[in-house]
């Protein structure tokens, strides 16, 4: 295992997370879904240090390269009621936010780190972080689902593809620095225990954290979704994740979908 990933072996041994390493792998999102139907428990993590199909939202692909970057996949079963996957996805987005936040804090430096609607994280207003939930339903029941999440951490120009340069970036290009990917996993899987509980106990508070944190509240967005394209002002997020668009039309609820910044 690559030296900076070795702590996972900690946090499988003092956690009740179940990390599962692949050096290669087609996609840690697949893994993840294969374990399940082999009923391997909530809270089992699949991690890789290198996807040859990493998969992006809508079909998209998600660069992968070796060593570089997190690549890792989360296994939940959530009992009771059906969880909207959107909600999951922000409990990702937060999760991914305040860890590389507390990551940098010791830099003393004034960073911006925004959740952009639905599933993005930015850094410096380029993507950094990206969230694939796959929701598999038995019936009308949720069986199990998979939160993916890649975060570009030590990944340079010279790794990233051409066309991706402009749109994104990793916490290296931003701040120079490499830094340990199982320290920033640990953290994030932290958060993401503590946020999930927030699911059953304080959505409310949940969704303040992430409308806090959001670059997309307030402002004019133009929204690509199966019935079309809308545009409006993002006014807020549902209990289910959805976004509320105040449009010249009147207001639109908006449950998935890609949204472009436009003021
Ligand atoms: C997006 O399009 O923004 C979502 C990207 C999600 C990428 C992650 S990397 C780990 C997991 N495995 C995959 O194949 N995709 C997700």
């Amino acid at each position: 295992m690559p030296s900076d990933l070795q702590c996972l072996a900690l946090i499988q041994e003092k956690t009740d997370f179940n990390i599962l390493f692949y050096k290669t792998i087609d996609s840690t999102n697949l893994e993840a879904k294969k374990l399940s139907g082999e009923s391997y428990p909530e809270w089992t993590v699949v991690v890789a240090d290198h996807q040859l199909s990493g998969r992006g939202r809508h079909g998209r692909t998600w660069h992968s390269p070796e060593g570089k970057n997190i690549y890792m996949s989360l296994i939940l079963r959530p009992h009771g009621f059906r969880f909207p996957s959107n909600l999951l996805s922000l409990v990702a987005g937060i999760s991914i936010l305040e860890s590389i936040r507390d990551f940098l804090k010791k830099d003393n430096k004034q960073y911006s780190l925004t959740c952009k609607w639905p599933n993005d994280i930015l850094f410096n207003f380029k993507k950094v972080s990206g969230i694939l939930s796959e929701a598999v339903f038995r019936g009308s029941n949720i069986e199990y689902i998979i939160v993916g999440i890649g975060v570009n951490v030590n990944m340079s120009f010279d790794d990233m593809p051409e066309e991706l340069r402009t749109t994104a970036t990793s916490i290296y290009i931003e701040t120079g620095r490499a830094y340990e990917r199982g320290i920033l996993i640990k953290k994030i899987l932290e958060k993401y225990k503590i946020f999930y509980r927030m699911l059953y106990t304080d959505r409310e508070g949940l969704l303040r954290i992430w409308s806090e944190n959001s670059d997309t509240l307030s402002r004019k967005v133009r929204a690509y979704t199966v019935d079309g394209v809308l545009e409006g002002i993002a006014e807020s997020v549902d209990e289910r994740g959805f976004l509320i668009l105040e449009t010249e039309t009147g207001r639109k609820v908006i449950s998935s979908g890609d949204i472009i910044h436009l003021r």
